[in-house]
């Protein structure tokens, strides 16, 4: 069976689009039981359409006809969605997939689409021009660098020697990382060309560091961990940017002397598995770029409605059920791979590599499970524990669910969230854990007894302070196991978490002011700036969402948190660091998962780490135009 959609923009109004749907039957048999399902980026007014009828799960639509599909003939439908016009094709059929049922078996059948015209004519790519490469292409831009005559062979280079503990694992990470470069093993002994060494002069606070490459040798002062793994990091944007299997006599480093230090503590990224599993290969290829950049957190997004990634020896269901979407599967099929089982999960085998892995490079993983909103993976995995039946709640999420909210008023919500903080807690050695607490809908909790019992026993008025309730519960149950709270900006409704908790400010900048202004510890990480899933340039056919605006090289780069904040405000101190995000909706492919991360990953990690002084525009493009090479030579797909 052979099947084609087309969908068409018939009016574009400042609150209303109005389309057709057509499904061509390209085969030659006649089809009486179907269905189409497809991915869509917009909720569809299911009272809208002029046949048929409509249900939306998340992105999922499944459409309905009364008529059977006549042999190379056609279905045609019109709905409409209530928002502000499409930009981006991204936002229209994603996938489709026919379903035709026959002697009561479901076969799922991939249909062609074209795309779609959202009439808004044709822009050139827009590409970055990129002026000659710097001598020196470091990025994050180091606080003093001193060029020195003369450069360092690395033919010469035979072995490394450490006189610190505390740089075993950041001279293990460089030895792994120049055999990769040179093709030979580079080992650790007393008498290397390479020292690192404890500077016990001055004050080295965390990740700072100071590199001198010489004719000969090459020193690297630190006084943490986090120190020589930044140095590290700068000496792998020294080395050549193409790997040398032979000894040749040209591939060599430049001599330097380099002072540097980091503008803020926390330097993050975000990574979001449970809208598409990653592979753990890219988990680690990620990391691994991160502290080429001088991250120091990766914040693992595991959880989400979509998925639940992380083994959970309590409840196998978790994974068994949650981990999985699929035509056939409890959770039905979202964004890609329409007609088939889709997902995985990280064993606790493979959570640990990743930890020690990460460790070795300077970076805490701190794992998020995000709750209450965003559960749907693990209330569907869980009904038992999870819902409570009398519950008449009516609400939709901002990603079109109506069945993804833990209830605060039902015991088995407490004795989930105890049994998996205790094996998070147990298995993540970071002092941090997240906790989500985004994007809770409107209506929530309004029609569920229990809720309604457990308001009138505490006083609440708002079913926010319902939220409140169960982080404050997590924040005390956190704290009990010696861990901090973080959580998205949602967390501080219903005024319940203690100023402990961090919260990470994402919606916008003015959100993180006024959680600093409430007097939390924050991270900035506002979409406008920092999401990597946001589109990178306005033509409509350009990757990414859209919902925070363009958000090209330049406008990342510009970044600067609380920037009408005096510099000599102690509020300053509130704000630990910065962190991007790559939310994955629309990303599943490595390439397209480097188009979206770089180079934006790189100018995030330079207003992370250095100074404001130093941050330059004009500055930065000639080193981006020479550090491009070492992408190429990882085989990066960049975006210029
Ligand atoms: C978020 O982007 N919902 C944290």
């Amino acid at each position: 069976m052979n099947f084609r959609v087309d969908l068409s923009l018939l009016e574009a109004k400042p609150d209303s689009s109005r389309f057709a749907l057509t499904l061509h039957n390209l085969g030659e048999e006649h089809i009486r039981n179907w269905h189409l399902t497809f991915s869509f980026g917009r909720y569809i007014d299911p009272n809208s359409l002029s046949h048929g009828s409509m249900e939306q799960v998340g992105y999922l639509c499944k459409y309905t006809a009364q008529e059977s599909l006549p042999a190379y003939g056609h279905h045609y439908v019109e709905f409409s969605i209530n928002c502000s016009p499409l930009v981006s094709t991204e936002d229209t059929i994603g996938e489709a997939c026919v379903l035709v049922t026959q002697n009561g078996n479901c076969q799922a059948y991939t249909a062609e689409h074209t795309p779609t015209d959202l009439g808004l004519g044709h822009l050139p790519p827009q590409a970055l021009k990129l002026p000659d490469a710097a001598d020196l292409c470091l990025i994050p831009r180091p606080y003093a660098v001193a060029r020195k005559p003369g450069q360092f062979a690395l033919t010469n280079l035979l072995s490394i020697s450490v006189e610190t503990e505390m740089a075993q694992m950041a001279a293990g990470w460089l030895s792994e990382e120049l055999e990769e470069h040179t093709g030979t093993p580079v080992p650790m002994t007393s008498k290397g060309q390479i020292h690192f060494k404890r500077h016990l002069l001055t004050d080295l606070k965390a990740g700072a560091y100071i590199l001198n490459v010489a004719r000969d040798h090459i020193d690297v002062f630190a006084d943490s961990h986090e120190g020589f793994v930044a140095a590290v990091s700068t000496l792998l944007q020294l080395l050549p940017a193409y790997s040398s299997h032979r000894a040749e006599a040209s591939y060599v480093m430049p001599c330097v002397t380099i002072e540097d230090k980091p503008r803020f503590a926390y330097r993050g990224m975000m990574l979001d598995c449970a809208r598409h599993f990653h592979p753990l290969s890219r988990v680690k290829r990620l990391i691994n770029q991160l502290a080429r950049y001088k991250f120091n957190y990766f914040q693992w997004h595991l959880t989400d409605d979509e998925g639940w990634r992380i083994e959970i020896d309590a409840y196998p269901e978790l994974t068994e059920i949650g981990a999985w979407r699929g035509p056939e599967e409890n959770i039905e099929p979202q964004f890609t791979e329409l007609n088939k089982r889709h997902g995985g999960f990280y064993s606790k085998k493979e959570v640990r590599e990743v930890i020690a892995f990460a460790a070795k490079r300077g970076i805490t993983v701190i794992p998020e499970i995000d709750i209450p909103g965003h559960s749907r993976a693990a209330i569907k995995s869980l009904p038992d524990l999870l819902v409570e039946e009398q519950d008449q709640s009516r609400y939709r999420s901002i990603q079109n669910y109506s069945d993804n909210v833990l209830n605060p008023g039902i015991e088995g919500t407490y004795t989930f969230l105890r049994n998996i903080l205790d094996e998070v807690c147990e298995l993540f050695p970071s002092p941090y854990i997240h906790i989500g607490a985004d994007e809770v809908p409107q209506g929530v909790w309004t029609g569920s007894p229990a809720c309604q019992a457990l308001m009138e026993k505490q006083g609440y008025r708002d079913p926010k302070e319902l939220q409140g309730h169960l982080l404050r519960y997590a924040e005390e149950y956190l704290h009990s196991k010696g861990k901090r709270m973080l959580g998205w900006e949602e967390a501080v409704h219903g005024d319940k978490v203690s100023k402990d908790t961090v919260i990470y400010s994402w919606s916008s900048e003015q959100a993180g002011q006024d959680c600093v202004e409430s007097g939390y510890d924050v991270v900035m990480q506002p979409g406008q700036y920092t999401y990597l899933d946001m589109t990178q340039s306005s033509a409509a056919d350009e990757a990414g969402a859209t919902w925070g605006g363009v958000v090209p090289l330049e406008k990342s780069y510009s970044y600067e948190p609380l920037a009408d904040l005096p510099s000599n405000s102690p509020k300053r101190h509130q704000i630990l660091g910065i962190q991007c995000a790559l939310w994955c909706e629309f990303i599943h492919t490595q390439s397209r998962f480097d188009y979206m991360v770089y180079p934006r990953l790189p100018a995030i990690a330079e207003v992370c780490w250095s100074s404001k002084e130093q941050r330059d525009w004009n500055d930065f493009l000639p080193r981006l135009a020479g550090h491009l090479k070492h992408l190429d030579r990882q085989g990066i797909n960049y975006r210029l």
